[in-house]
Formats: C-alpha cells, structure tokens, sequence
C-alpha cells in the first residue's frame, strides 16, 4: 500500500471558487489557503473581480487555475494566454474546438514568454465537450458524432496540438486514460461525497476516491465545500477521500 501525505492528496483539490464578489472570494481564500491544491477562477468571479483576486490568490502563496475556456481566433487566445501568464495563474483552459492552430499557437506563445520573462508555465487544458451538452445538442450544432466519440476526438487533438490536458467528466476518465496515456492530465469537477445525497444540479457524480482511483489527476469540487456547515472540515473530508483513491488506486 503507498503512504500518501496529506499534503501529496490536498494538491489534487481544486476548490472552484464560485463566489459573486471580491470580498467573499477573498474570504473563502483565506479560509482554505493551504487546505487545497488550488483556487479555480471562473468567469463569474473574474469578471465581477478582475485580476486583483488573482493577486490576492497570488499574495497568500497559492496556486490559481484560471477557468475562462478561452475560444477564438489564434492570435487573440494567444494574446489572452500570455496575459494570463504574465499575472502567473498556474493553470488555464481553452476549447479543444477552436482547433490545432489556436491550441499550438497558444502553447508556443506561452512558452515563449515565460522562457523569456522567467515565469511560471502555466498548464493548459482543454476543454473538449461541455458536459450540459448530449448526442441530440450535438447534433443541433452541425458536429457529426455523438458526445463519447468527439471528447475522445477533441482530446486527441488537443493532445496532439501541445495541450497538457483536459477538464473531463468522471464517466470519461477511463477511456480517455486508455486512448491518451498516463501523462496526459485529467481534471474532473462533479465530485459529491458518496456519505451524502446529491443535492444539486450535478447529475453524474462520483467521490473525491473513486474519480482518483479512476485516474483522475486533480478534481474540482465547489459547492459540497461552499455549502457545508463546516466548510473547513468538509475541505478535510474530501482530502482523505483523495488520499484513500490515491492509497488504493
Ligand atoms: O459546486 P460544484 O462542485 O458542482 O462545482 C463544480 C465546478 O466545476 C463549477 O465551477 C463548474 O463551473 C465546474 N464544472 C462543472 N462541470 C463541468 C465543467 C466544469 O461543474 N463539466
């Protein structure tokens, strides 16, 4: 059996950090700093907030993953990327579906910069089929396969473009696991503790051990956190769930 650290599994926890303001953000951050592996910041904060919460994420030693999922021409995503990365998030995505160019055009401009400026190279992720959308949305948009086969398809491409990695549902780990290799990185959100019903809009779901266990690298978990009593505990709770995944898996 390996001996996990509890640091080794909290690295795993990205707590998305879905707070409407500056003032409640930085309070969560200050509750959780050194509890988690990572503040996710979407676009709800980030555009009620701006780039001083990345600071304060930034001030407090913590690392930031930056969830804009960023889609459109090449040179504009590039150009979004590199400012991402001059205000050091450790981690960003893109939509596998704006293409190789766009995805290889944005490693390269981010790998360029921060060689040169001596910064952090954040991750970059990819996000392939977004998991409100099934076979018949699909269809509706004009893509001819059905979800299973282009998430497979777009995480090839995106893997094959110079991305690192995907943010990926909990029922998509194994085979993305098996077609793309151990390296590749596998965030999943949609972690509910298998103690507690599910009692929100989070329809597939699984816990913090199992997605682990599964193959996930990181996963993303928000409300179960945000809504609990004891924010604090919960947060301790799902490390020792990741830390159980990462025992037996
Ligand atoms: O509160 P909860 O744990 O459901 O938070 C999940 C987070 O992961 C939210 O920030 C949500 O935007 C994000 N997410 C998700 N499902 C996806 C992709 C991202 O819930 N398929």
């Amino acid at each position: 059996m390996k001996n996990i650290s509890n640091s080794e599994a909290a690295d795993k926890l990205i707590f998305a950090l879905d707070a409407a303001g500056y003032d409640e953000a930085v309070s969560w951050i200050d509750i959780l700093s050194g509890h988690v592996g990572m503040f996710k910041v979407g676009f709800e904060l980030f555009t009620a907030a701006g780039p001083k919460i990345i600071d304060y994420i930034k001030q407090k030693n913590q690392r930031v993953f930056l969830d804009l999922k960023f889609h459109d021409i090449p040179n504009t995503v590039a150009r979004a990327a590199e400012a991402a990365a001059k205000m050091g998030v450790d981690m960003f995505n893109v939509h596998a579906s704006g293409g190789s160019k766009m995805i290889r055009d944005t490693v390269k401009a981010v790998e360029t910069l921060t060689e040169k400026d001596g910064l952090v190279k954040p991750v970059i992720l990819a996000v392939t089929v977004l998991t409100s959308l099934n076979d018949v949305d699909l269809q509706e948009i004009g893509f001819a396969k059905n979800t299973n086969d282009q998430v497979l398809h777009l995480a090839s491409l995106a893997n094959a473009a110079g991305a690192s990695g995907v943010v990926a549902s909990a029922q998509d780990i194994v085979k993305l696991r098996s077609g793309l290799g151990n390296d590749f990185i596998i965030v999943t959100p949609g972690i509910r503790s298998s103690r507690e019903p599910v009692k929100d809009d989070q329809k597939r779901t699984l816990s913090a051990t199992e997605a682990v266990k599964l193959g996930a690298d990181y996963i993303v978990v928000g409300r179960p956190i945000r809504q609990a009593t004891d924010p604090l505990a919960a947060c301790e709770q799902i490390v020792k769930e990741i830390s159980e995944g990462m025992t037996t898996g």
